[in-house]
């Protein structure tokens, strides 16, 4: 096997001694794979982050939810968050318990509701509607409210999520009704949050928004927490040499607003935060096999069998994802050239890679995209009628484990019905 371009998961060891090649031959291609021992560092490096006793890392499951990926965050000590029924179920099964789950739900309907309360799991809401709605169906019942504090952060437009030009949260100037629904429904209010966006690489902007919560959770004397969202980045750039995002830093600016909050407030709050990315992102590739590479109007296309249906990220958010190359045979490449790298998609969208300069890549080779964890097989799709990927994770002792298997056909089939009399 020839390591073509492959300065990121060398340096990271993150085949773990397994040659990738063959990973791609046995299982198939588009593969997704993930290191278990990145992803436990991962875990650690964020519950580690700050000395204040009561802080609890939420994993946001919206990021990967496969069931092994839980179970070994779950192992790690994390809690998690949910976005919809589906969320708990999964969190659920991987062995969470209902008082590990912080639900966090947008714009939902009475029974999700409902749903959420008969599992036992915390409930927020985001809306002055959507707190009425609680207070009508489980009056006395506990909740959060999630607010906007005004802060907003995030790669893209797409996914900032708090500030002026937001669907979420609960603005600050509803507070006197507020106060006014959980007093009419006798609802505890056990704590607030926030979420400011996703992906930011300075700290600014999340201790910003963490002073805009406490001046919120000043309004409120018997919270047992504050949650301050997550949206931790992730370099995809590393192979440029993009750094990290400094946490210990932002860990000591964070330590002092805590501390200093909790002793304001007069009990030992618990804070929470609730990162997605940061833990799942760089745990994570997608191998893919080149089938094509050609000239079209001058521009050189290499086609490869990862399309949007399988990593979302590019077409939706212009992501950067970075391209290592692996080649089964021993024919070295002697020229850089500049290439576009697609998919099999029936879309021009359907880019991976725009422009990139690259050692000169064949049918064949291995492409190995980067940083997949995060947003990748939750987001993917069967456009197009495809089959969404297997999944497979190298244990910390390098054994390969198979954790999905890849879509067949027949699923195609699974809950469909089609006409009797045509
Ligand atoms: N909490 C809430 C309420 C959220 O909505 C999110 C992400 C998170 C936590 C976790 O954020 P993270 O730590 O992962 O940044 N699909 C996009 C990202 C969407 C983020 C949605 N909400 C992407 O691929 O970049």
């Amino acid at each position: 096997m020839q390591h073509i371009y492959t300065n990121v998961t060398d340096r990271t060891g993150f085949f773990e001694g397994n040659d990738p090649t063959a990973l791609a031959r046995q299982y198939g291609t588009p593969l997704y794979i993930y290191n278990e021992r990145i992803l436990r560092q991962r875990c650690r490096d964020l519950k580690n982050m700050v000395t204040y006793p009561n802080f609890v890392v939420d994993y946001s499951a919206k990021a990967n939810s496969g069931l092994a990926f839980l179970q070994i965050v779950r192992s790690e000590g994390l809690e998690a968050d949910a976005m919809s029924p589906g969320e708990i179920y999964m969190e659920r099964m991987a062995g969470f318990e209902p008082e590990e789950i912080f639900y966090i739900c947008n714009n939902v309907s009475q029974e999700e509701m409902q749903y959420a309360i008969d599992a036992g799991v915390r409930i927020s809401v985001d809306s002055v509607s959507q707190l009425e709605q609680l207070g009508r169906i489980a009056p006395g019942h506990q909740v959060a409210i999630r607010f906007n504090p005004g802060v907003g952060a995030g790669h893209h437009e797409k996914v900032v999520t708090a500030g002026k030009e937001t669907k979420f949260g609960v603005d600050p100037a509803d507070i006197p009704q507020v106060k006014e629904l959980l007093k009419k429904y006798n609802l505890k209010l056990i704590g607030i949050n926030q979420h400011i966006g996703s992906l930011f690489m300075t700290g600014e902007a999340f201790t910003a928004s963490i002073s805009a919560l406490f001046d919120i959770a000043r309004q409120f004397p018997d919270l047992e927490f504050v949650d301050m969202g997550g949206g931790f980045g992730i370099p995809y750039k590393k192979e440029f040499g993009e750094a990290p995002l400094d946490l210990k830093e932002l860990g000591q600016a964070m330590d002092k607003a805590l501390y200093q909050f909790a002793e304001e407030y007069g009990r030992q709050l618990t804070f929470r935060i609730e990162p997605g990315r940061y833990i799942s992102a760089e745990c994570s590739v997608i191998l893919s096999t080149v089938h094509a590479v050609k000239y079209n109007q001058n521009r050189k296309f290499v086609g490869c069998d990862c399309g949007f249906n399988v990593l979302q990220r590019p077409i939706m958010y212009d992501s950067y994802h970075g391209v290592e190359i692996f080649r089964e045979k021993d024919i070295p490449s002697e020229n850089e050239e500049t290439v576009t790298i697609v998919g099999n998609i029936c879309e021009s969208g359907d880019i991976l890679a725009k422009d990139r300069t690259l050692p000169e890549i064949r049918e064949g080779d291995t492409l190995c995209i980067l940083d997949a964890g995060a947003y990748g097989f939750t987001m993917a799709s069967n456009y197009n009628n495809r089959l969404r990927p297997a999944e497979i994770l190298i244990r910390e002792n390098g054994e390969v484990v198979l954790i999905r298997e890849r879509e067949v056909l027949e699923d195609l089939m699974r809950h469909v019905i089609g006409l009797k009399d045509l």
